[in-house]
C-alpha cells in the first residue's frame, strides 16, 4: 500500500504512514499557478498499487476538494489499482438537505464527486445531524471512525469521576462511547439553533455540584454550542469542565468564547490542525488501513 497526502494533511498523513508497517510513502508535488489553478505531479510508480490518499477538507474546502479530485484522477490515470480516500474532516456534510427552496444540497454533490474516484472511503465523525448513518449513503464502502474513545483516554487522569455531557441529540453516539470507556454517567441536552452563531440549550435540572465534566461534540465552529453548554454546567455547580470536539473548525473568536464561558480546557483532534489539536486520529486511521493491508488482494 502507498500512502500520500494532499496539501491539507501532510503532517497527519506522515503520522499515519509511520504507523502502517509495510506501507510506502508516495510523494505528490502540489503547487499553485499564479492564477490560482492547481498543479499536481505524482512522484512515483503507482501502477497496480493500492493508494491511500489523505486530505481533510477544512478552512479552504473548495481548494482541498479540488486538489483531492485532481490527485485521485491522476492516480487512476497512472494505473493505480485502488484508491482509499481518507477524508478525516468531510466538509459540506452540514448542507445535507434543501432548507429553503432552490438551495444546493452540497453534501450530495461532494459525495458524488468523491465516490466516483475512490474504491473506499474513511472519514472521522462525519456530521450527521438529520441523517443518522449518513456514511451508508455513499455508493462506495465508507467507514466512519470516531475520536470519542480518544477523548476518554485523554481526560482519564485529568478528571475525577466525570460526568459526560452531550449538547444535543446527535452527540449521544459520541458521548456514549466516551462515557462507557470512562465508566461514567452521561446526560444529553437538547439544542435549538436560533441563528448561525446562537443556540439555546435545554438541559432540565441537574445537580453537578463539585463534579468534573467532559462535553463531547463533533464540531466546534462558532463556539456557540460549547459556550452555552459550559455556562449551563457551571450554573449547575460543575467543578472542572473540559470541552472536546473532533473537528476544531474554530471560526472567529470561538475559542475565546468557550473559555470566557468558564471552560477549564478545550481540546480537539488533528483532523483539522489548530492550537487545540492535542489528540491525533492517526492511530485509528492507521488501524483501519492495516485491516486493508491484511485483506491483501
Ligand atoms: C451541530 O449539530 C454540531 O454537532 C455542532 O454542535 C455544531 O456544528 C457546533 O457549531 P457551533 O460551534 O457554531 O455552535
Amino acid at each position: 500500500m502507498l500512502i500520500c497526502s494532499g496539501s491539507a494533511s501532510e503532517i497527519l498523513a506522515q503520522k499515519i504512514y509511520r504507523r502502517v508497517k509495510g506501507s510506502k510513502w508516495l510523494e505528490i508535488e502540489k503547487k499553485k499557478f499564479p492564477d490560482g489553478e492547481t498543479y499536481v505531479k505524482v512522484e512515483g510508480e503507482v501502477k497496480d498499487e493500492k493508494v491511500a490518499l489523505v486530505q481533510s477538507m477544512y478552512h479552504q474546502p473548495n481548494n482541498y476538494l479540488m486538489e483531492f479530485l485532481i490527485i485521485a484522477d491522476t492516480l487512476l490515470d497512472l494505473g493505480a489499482q485502488e484508491i482509499i480516500g481518507v477524508i478525516p474532516y468531510f466538509a459540506y456534510a452540514r448542507q445535507d438537505t434543501r432548507f429553503t427552496p432552490g438551495e444546493a444540497v452540497t453534501f450530495d454533490i461532494v459525495k458524488k464527486l468523491i465516490s466516483e474516484r475512490v474504491n473506499k472511503l474513511i472519514v472521522v465523525d462525519i456530521h450527521q445531524h438529520r441523517r443518522r448513518g449518513i456514511e451508508k449513503e455513499f455508493p462506495v464502502p465508507t467507514v466512519n471512525l470516531t475520536a470519542a474513545s480518544l477523548f476518554a483516554d485523554y481526560v482519564r487522569d485529568k478528571l475525577v469521576n466525570p460526568v459526560v455531557i452531550g449538547p444535543d441529540e446527535e452527540s449521544e453516539q459520541w458521548v456514549s462511547v466516551a462515557a462507557e470507556k470512562l465508566g461514567a454517567e452521561k446526560f444529553i441536552f437538547r439544542k435549538q439553533r436560533l441563528t448561525s452563531e446562537e443556540v439555546q440549550i435545554e438541559t432540565g435540572e441537574l445537580n453537578l455540584k463539585g463534579r468534573d465534566t467532559l462535553i463531547v461534540d463533533d464540531i466546534i465552529s462558532t463556539g456557540g454550542t460549547m459556550a452555552k453548554t459550559v455556562e449551563a454546567l457551571k450554573s449547575f455547580g460543575a467543578k472542572r469542565v473540559i470541552s472536546a470536539c473532533t473537528h476544531p473548525v474554530l471560526a472567529g473568536k470561538a475559542l475565546a468564547k468557550i473559555y470566557k464561558a468558564g471552560a477549564d480546557e478545550v481540546l480537539g483532534t488533528d483532523t483539522i490542525p489548530s492550537e487545540i489539536s492535542f489528540i491525533t486520529v492517526s492511530g485509528i486511521i492507521a488501524d483501519e488501513l492495516k485491516k486493508e493491508l491484511e485483506r491483501g488482494d
